[in-house]
């Protein structure tokens, strides 16, 4: 497995340093209100365990598990709902979770999707971002690292479902993917 890693790229302690600044962040301005954080299946769990945890906002927890259509593992925009939220979100504060935006199109066809389902409010926290990846121009609240353009796993992240219980976020070595 020790192998398997290129290099660490965010270790636990920068992750959990992170995640603490964000939701103060987040506390700050859903202050006196209730939060809806909608987690999106399956890379998203790590962090919302964590982050859930760290906000102090009353805040209830809903999922989303979606797959994008598209050739080989480059994402289409086409988006199919697999398991949609068990609760309605009309006026509610929703806090999409995300673990990584690459293109940005799976969660620029969910911003759309739920924003049509009338929500007080709606806004994003992702943990990762490649900027350099971006397909479309996303308004994102919170970032908590923007990294280089390459395949990241750990932290809920995969390959072939594996690393996602890996407690820090990691390049994988090229023989592992055939490269
Ligand atoms: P888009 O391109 O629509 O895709 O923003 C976002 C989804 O693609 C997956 N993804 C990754 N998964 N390592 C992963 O394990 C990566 O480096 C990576 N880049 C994108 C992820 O499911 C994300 O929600
Ligand atoms: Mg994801």
């Amino acid at each position: 497995m020790g192998t398997d890693l290129k290099k660490v790229l965010i270790t636990k302690e920068e992750i959990d340093a992170k995640l603490a600044g964000l939701a103060e962040q987040i506390d700050a301005e859903y202050a006196g209100r209730e939060l809806l954080l909608v987690g999106v299946l399956k890379g998203a769990v790590m962090v919302m365990a964590d982050l859930a945890r760290a906000v102090r906002t009353p805040a209830t927890m809903d999922w989303m598990a979606v797959s994008s259509y598209g050739a080989g593992t480059q994402s289409s925009g086409v988006v199919r709902i697999l398991k949609d939220l068990d609760t309605d979100i009309q006026d509610k504060h929703v806090l999409i979770v995300e673990d990584i935006i690459d293109s940005g199109l799976t969660l620029s066809w969910l911003l759309s999707n739920l924003g049509s389902r009338g929500p007080a409010s709606l806004e994003v926290c992702t943990l990762l971002r490649k900027p350099d990846a971006a397909k479309v121009a996303i308004d994102v609240k919170w970032v908590g690292f923007d990294i280089p353009n390459e395949f990241v796993v750990g932290y809920g992240l995969d390959y072939a479902e594996k690393y996602r219980n890996l407690p820090f976020v990691g390049t994988l070595a090229p023989h592992v993917y055939g490269g």
